[in-house]
């Protein structure tokens, strides 16, 4: 079976692999479902917050995991070449959209869980708990908290402006970008 995303035949495919178009709609989904939660937070009675709160952050965990695997995966295996016709503004402008979008799927977890440890929080897996017994700290996690809601209206507001230009690219501009990760675009 061939994997398009292979260095080797990457610049010569017109779509993402498989395995990173599965991981981009995953990725996707949780972030949709992780962020939702987060920003429904207030709506929740008091005591079943902490629930949701460890749902969030246990989902928040494997978007976590998801990236840092993506990533390392990401260096050695490029992404498909352009279409052709495609402006030198939108090559320009991608590469370093991609990568802040990659970068706050990292550090946005990573500030949750200062947030969340330094709160006295546990991480309730269902089979077994992880508590790392830090005392709570109302400067860091309140601090941790701000920057973490920060960072998440940025990744809202930046996979939002990306996700707008793909959607421009397919139904104005007719290039095919969209379709280099859709799943059932492949050719
Ligand atoms: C893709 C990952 C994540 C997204 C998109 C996200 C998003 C959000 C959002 C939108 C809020 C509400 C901010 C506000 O308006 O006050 C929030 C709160 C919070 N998040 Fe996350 N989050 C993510 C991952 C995590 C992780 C991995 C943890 C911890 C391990 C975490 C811990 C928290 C905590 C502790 C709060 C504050 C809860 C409270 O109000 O007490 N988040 N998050
Ligand atoms: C949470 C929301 C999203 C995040 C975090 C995200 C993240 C990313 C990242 C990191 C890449 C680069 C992949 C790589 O080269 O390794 C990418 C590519 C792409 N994304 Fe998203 N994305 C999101 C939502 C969307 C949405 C809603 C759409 C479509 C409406 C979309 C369409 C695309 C397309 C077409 C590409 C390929 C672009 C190209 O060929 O250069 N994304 N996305």
């Amino acid at each position: 079976m061939t994997d398009s995303s292979n260095t080797q035949d990457a610049h010569s495919a017109t779509s993402y692999s498989r395995s990173a178009i599965l991981y981009h709609w995953t990725s996707f989904a949780l972030i949709v479902f992780v962020g939702a939660l987060g920003l429904s937070f207030g709506l929740i009675p008091r005591p079943s917050r902490p629930f949701w709160i460890n749902i969030h952050a246990v989902v928040g965990l494997v978007v976590l995991a998801l990236a840092v695997l993506r990533i390392g995966w990401r260096f050695g295996h490029a992404p498909p070449d352009y279409p052709e016709g495609t402006p030198a503004l939108t090559r320009k402008l991608s590469v370093p959209v991609h990568w802040l979008l990659y970068a706050l799927m990292i550090v946005l977890p990573l500030v949750g869980i200062v947030a969340y440890v330094w709160h006295a929080r546990a991480f309730d897996f269902g089979l077994f708990k992880v508590d790392f017994g830090v005392a709570s700290n109302k400067p860091v996690y309140e601090a941790a908290e701000e920057i973490h809601e920060l960072l998440a209206y940025s990744l809202f507001g930046l996979a939002g402006l990306h996700g707008l230009a793909a959607l421009f690219h397919h139904f104005i501009r007719n290039d095919g970008t969209l379709g280099r990760m859709w799943p059932w675009a492949r050719g």
